[in-house]
């Protein structure tokens, strides 16, 4: 990362209150362009509400956030996939009766956009768009280990293999910002490891990452930069070594036994 900064994303003052609870408060971060940025805590310190405001299925109580330097506060979260930010789920969203191309193109949903209006010029050119959407959805699937099982139905699929397929569709988006939360939840040591590899990869593909993660060998082996929560408030942040080091880490989250 060079030295002079250049976010893709910047937070600012970023705070939700459920009822009287403060789950995010006064959060200020930002990722920089091409990095992989973690975000790790104990449970309930509010990694995922964070998530849910910077994909916008939560709306701030108060506090900014800009994506390539516009306010995305007010946006749907369809305008924000349009604009390039893809997200997968702490708990898996697939099309489980579908096979796993389609899953998978449904992801390539902001590029159909383009196939409606070559739809109008003919219907050749939308086959030809259809084609290329296809073509790419079996790249994707490529990229992540999956595409020999491009026609099974999706709930065949093994739990760390529908990972992969949830990581294939956010991927088949073309997106700019790709914001994961808890992507290797359920996978063992193994498939884990070839996950981290898939994420390490992804800057070179033009791809900034956000990843929230308990995993924190996972965390360690892919983060660039990373910051920890703790009841709503960032409590530290730097390179994975510096965060290792930290008194107030170790005391609040690495001492806690939650990171194995
Ligand atoms: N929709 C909601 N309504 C009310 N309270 C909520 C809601 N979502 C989260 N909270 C509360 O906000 C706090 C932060 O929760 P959050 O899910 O963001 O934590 P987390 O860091 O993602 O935890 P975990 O590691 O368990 O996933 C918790 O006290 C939680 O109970
Ligand atoms: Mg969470």
């Amino acid at each position: 990362m060079s030295a002079a900064s250049n976010p893709i994303l910047e937070v600012k003052g970023l705070t939700k209150v459920f009822g009287g609870l403060v789950a995010v408060s006064d959060l200020d971060f930002s990722v920089e362009r091409n990095e992989i940025f973690g975000v790790i805590g104990p449970n309930g310190a509010g990694k995922s509400t964070m998530f849910n405001l910077v994909a916008a299925a939560y709306a701030p109580t108060a506090g900014e956030i800009a994506f390539d330097g516009r306010s995305t506060t007010g946006w749907p979260s369809h305008r924000l996939a349009q604009a390039g930010i893809a997200r997968t789920f702490q708990t898996l969203h697939l099309f489980g009766d579908q096979n796993v191309l389609d899953n998978v193109m449904v992801g390539s949903y902001r590029h159909a956009r383009a196939g409606l209006l070559s739809g109008l010029a003919g219907l050749r050119g939308a086959r030809a768009n259809e084609h290329r959407r296809r073509e790419k959805a079996m790249q994707w699937l490529e990229f992540v280990g999956l595409a020999d099982l491009a026609d099974q139905t999706a709930e065949d699929l093994s739990f760390g293999q529908q990972r992969l397929l949830e990581l294939a569709r956010a991927l088949a988006l073309e997106p700019s910002l790709l914001l994961l939360d808890e992507p290797a939840s359920g996978l063992n040591d193994r498939e884990t490891e070839r996950f981290a590899e898939m994420l390490r990869r992804l800057p070179d593909q033009g791809i900034t990452v956000l990843l929230v993660e308990h995993n924190m060998h996972l965390m360690m082996s892919v983060a660039e930069r990373m910051m920890v929560l703790d009841c709503g408030r960032k409590i530290a942040q730097g390179t994975p070594r510096d965060i290792q080091s930290d008194p107030m880490v170790v005391e609040v989250y690495l001492g806690s036994g939650d990171a194995e």
